[in-house]
C-alpha cells in the first residue's frame, strides 16, 4: 500500500539547518531557525523551569494520566494568565481550556471543535503566516482563505486593506490573529487596530481565532494580552490558542492549551465536554511534565517572579538586538531603509531583500536565512552583529 507514496522535498526551514550544519566556515551565523538563542547561541532552559522540574520530580508518586484535559491547575493558571484575574468572561465562568500538547496541537484542537460546530466555517489567515497553520487548519470541509495583512514594500500592516476584507466576512468566518511577535513579519496589530477589529468583528459576528506563541516576548505580559482581553470583553465568543514552548524555553516537552470564551456557562461545559472529546480521540491525553512545570511555577512567588525576571532578559535582548542590527546596519548607509526592524517585534522579521540575495548571502557570506527573507533576530549576537551587518549591505 505504500508504494503510492513519493518523497517530499525537505522541510525548507530543517534543508537550511541541514546546509548550515555542513558549512565549515567559522564565521557561518544561522538565522533562519525558529527557537530563541542566547548570546552563545544556546536555547537555554530557564533558570525557573530547572527548578520547578526538580520540585515536580521530587513530588511525583505516580506516572498515572493526569486527565484528558490535562493539569486542572495548569489550565486555571493560564486562563489567568491570558485574561487577568478580574476579567468578566472569566468571573463569569465563561473560558472553557483544555491542555494540549504545544500550540501545535492547540490549533489542531481548534481545527476539529470548530468543524464539529460548524463545518463549512471559512478560517482565514494573515498573508503572511506561519506556514504550519495550514496543515493544522486544514480539515475536510473548512476552507482555508487568506487575508491581506503584512505591506511587504513599506514593511507595516496594510490595515486598510486588512479591515476592507474583514468587512466582506461575517458569521461563518473565523478569522486567524497573531496575539503577538507575528511569525513571520513581526508586525503587530497597535492597540487601536484591536479595537477596530474588535468593534467589526461584533458586528459582523466574525469569531477570532487568536494564535498566542510569545507571550511576553513582545512588551510584556500583560500588554501582549491587550487584544485577547479586549476582544474577550466584547465578543460572545472566541477561541485562543497559546503555546508555552517559546516563554517557558519548553519546546519539546509541548506544552499549550486552548481556551475557548463562550456566551453562557451553559455553553462553556458543552464545548469543555466537546473539546475533551476531541483531544481524547487525537492523543488521548496530554504530556505531563511540561505543564506540570508550568503551574508550579505559577503557583510558586520565586519561581514566578524569577520566570518573569528570565522572560524579561529574553524580551529585552530581542529588542535590544533589533535596535542594535538597525543601527550598524545604517552606519554602513545601506540603499535600503532597515529602521522598520527596530519597530517590529518578536524573533521575526523580514529583511525584504530578494531570493537571489538571500542566496548570496548563505554561498558568499555564510550567512542563513529562509528565502522570504525571514531572519531570526536572536540569532544575532554582540560578536557577529557586525559581520551580519557587513554581508547584509555586501548583496543589496
Ligand atoms: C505563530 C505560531 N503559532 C504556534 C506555534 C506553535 O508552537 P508549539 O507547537 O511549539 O507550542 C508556533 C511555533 O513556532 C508559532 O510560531
Amino acid at each position: 500500500m505504500f508504494e503510492v507514496l513519493k518523497p517530499l522535498p525537505p522541510d525548507a526551514i530543517l534543508g537550511i539547518n541541514e546546509l548550515f550544519s555542513r558549512d565549515r566556515d567559522s564565521n557561518k551565523v544561522d538565522l533562519s531557525v525558529g527557537v530563541y538563542q542566547d548570546e552563545g547561541g544556546l536555547t537555554p532552559v530557564p533558570k525557573a523551569v530547572r527548578l520547578a522540574e526538580q520540585q515536580v520530580i521530587q513530588a511525583q508518586t505516580t506516572k498515572t494520566y493526569v486527565a484528558i484535559a490535562g493539569n486542572a491547575e495548569f489550565n486555571h493558571q493560564m486562563e489567568l494568565q491570558l485574561f487577568g484575574s478580574s476579567h468578566r468572561a472569566l468571573c463569569d465562568g465563561r473560558i472553557s481550556t483544555v491542555q494540549t500538547p504545544g500550540g501545535s496541537g492547540g490549533l489542531s484542537v481548534a481545527a476539529e471543535i470548530i468543524c464539529r460546530a460548524q463545518p463549512d466555517t471559512k478560517i482565514w489567515l494573515s498573508d503572511p503566516t506561519w506556514p504550519n497553520h495550514k496543515p493544522l487548519l486544514s480539515l475536510p470541509g473548512l476552507k482555508l482563505q487568506q487575508y491581506p495583512y503584512y505591506d511587504y514594500v513599506n514593511h507595516k500592516i496594510n490595515f486598510e486593506k486588512m479591515v476592507s476584507t474583514m468587512k466582506t466576512l461575517g458569521s461563518g468566518d473565523v478569522v486567524v490573529l497573531h496575539g503577538c511577535c507575528h511569525n513571520p513579519c513581526g508586525a503587530d496589530l497597535s492597540p487601536d487596530q484591536w479595537g477596530i477589529l474588535a468593534e467589526l468583528f461584533g458586528q459582523r459576528g466574525i469569531t477570532p481565532l487568536i494564535d498566542l506563541a510569545y507571550q511576553g516576548l513582545s512588551e510584556g505580559l500583560e500588554e501582549d494580552v491587550y487584544g485577547i482581553r479586549l476582544m474577550a470583553e466584547s465578543l460572545p465568543e472566541m477561541i485562543v490558542v497559546a503555546s508555552c514552548s517559546k516563554n517557558f524555553g519548553l519546546y519539546r516537552e509541548r506544552v499549550g492549551a486552548i481556551s475557548i470564551v463562550l456566551k453562557d456557562t451553559k455553553q462553556a461545559a458543552a464545548t469543555l465536554s466537546n473539546t475533551s472529546n476531541i483531544a481524547r480521540g487525537i492523543y488521548s491525553m496530554p504530556p505531563d511534565h511540561g505543564a506540570a512545570i508550568v503551574a508550579s511555577i505559577f503557583c510558586e512567588e520565586e519561581l514566578r517572579k524569577l520566570w518573569i525576571q528570565e522572560l524579561g532578559e529574553m524580551r529585552e535582548r530581542i529588542n535590544g538586538l533589533r535596535r542594535l542590527l538597525v543601527d550598524k546596519l545604517s552606519e554602513r548607509e545601506p540603499p535600503q531603509d532597515f529602521s522598520f526592524i527596530a519597530n517590529e517585534r518578536g524573533m521575526f522579521s523580514f529583511l525584504g531583500i530578494s531570493r537571489s540575495q538571500v542566496i548570496r548571502l548563505r554561498e558568499e557570506f555564510h550567512v542563513y536565512l529562509v528565502e522570504s527573507s525571514r531572519i531570526n533576530v536572536a540569532g544575532i549576537n554582540r560578536s557577529n552583529v557586525d559581520y551580519v551587518s557587513d554581508a547584509i549591505v555586501g548583496v543589496l
